[in-house]
């Protein structure tokens, strides 16, 4: 081994150590990370000074890049989102839990996000491990749910309905050409690279069961939302500049705390193609 891991929470996370992300890395310590990624689910280094290319390099040892089409807005380097919060906003990204991008056909693999300013305390993130609430899940519930499939779109959070660029430093396609994308995914999904089960459904981007209307559904889901984050499944991770966390999208959620107001919190973030 060349580099330490140190779990977070006894649900999922784990610092990881020994490693300089900025520099080109052999293929044993990718390879060391990724199995780190797939045991805790989501990782985090310390202490690291990442420009816009070493950011990209980095995230291309563990898969494609994937552009976001709701934060195309014209500009350069569209493969990176600025999360960015500046004193006064009152809407944040990700300030609800989620799974990222659920709405497209591949939701993406995981998302690494580098803290370039933060406030010093607060702004904290929460991760959610989709294992453990499936594991939770009695045989009955999980029997039922291995059937069913949820419908994900994004009117939620872009478009010209939401109204959130008003609120937020961030912004987001509200054009009158954006279309809303849909498309469903089983509601237990089996991890490729694990072939673990874990719950896949999210507040932000499930709007019903397939073949069953809203009101029938929600019920269930809103079991299902308080379910998978309960204390138990989570962790904490309290930023300072120059950390990253890399999470594996295919089973976990997150949240960004919206906890600080007047104090800017400044990310970047790339995905990885699913
Ligand atoms: C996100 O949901 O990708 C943003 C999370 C954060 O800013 O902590």
């Amino acid at each position: 081994m060349t580099i330490s891991v140190t779990p977070l929470s006894g649900a999922l996370g784990a610092e990881i150590g020994g490693v300089d992300v900025s520099m080109a890395l052999d293929d044993g310590t990718v390879a060391e990370i990724r199995q780190a990624l797939l045991d805790h689910q989501v990782i985090f280094f310390r202490d690291q000074d990442l420009d816009m290319a070493q950011h990209r390099a980095f995230t291309l040892q563990f898969g494609e890049l994937f552009v976001h089409p709701n934060f195309q807005l014209g500009q350069d380097n569209a493969e990176f989102v600025m999360v960015r919060r500046e004193p006064g906003d009152l809407r944040i990204i990700g300030e609800d839990w989620h799974t990222d991008t659920t709405m497209i056909a591949t939701p993406p693999m995981g998302a690494i996000l580098y803290a370039l300013e933060v406030p010093d305390a607060g702004g904290d993130t929460l991760f959610a491990n989709q294992y453990l609430a499936y594991d939770a899940l009695s045989n009955g519930m999980k029997q039922m749910l291995d059937r069913l499939s949820a419908v994900h779109n994004d009117t939620r959070v872009a478009g010209p309905g939401t109204g959130l660029n008003g609120q937020r430093a961030s912004q987001v396609r509200e054009d009158a050409d954006w279309r809303p994308t849909e498309n469903a995914h089983a509601v237990v999904r089996t991890h490729p690279e694990t072939g673990r089960k874990c719950l896949f459904v999210n507040r932000v981007y499930v709007h019903h069961f397939e073949g069953m209307t809203v009101a029938e559904s929600q019920p269930l889901l809103d079991f299902l939302y308080a379910h998978a984050i309960r204390p138990e499944f989570t962790c904490r991770f309290r930023w300072r500049p120059g950390s990253i966390a890399f999470w594996d999208n295919r089973c976990t959620q997150h949240i960004a705390v919206n906890d600080v107001h007047d104090t800017a919190r400044h990310m970047r973030r790339t995905q990885i193609a699913g």
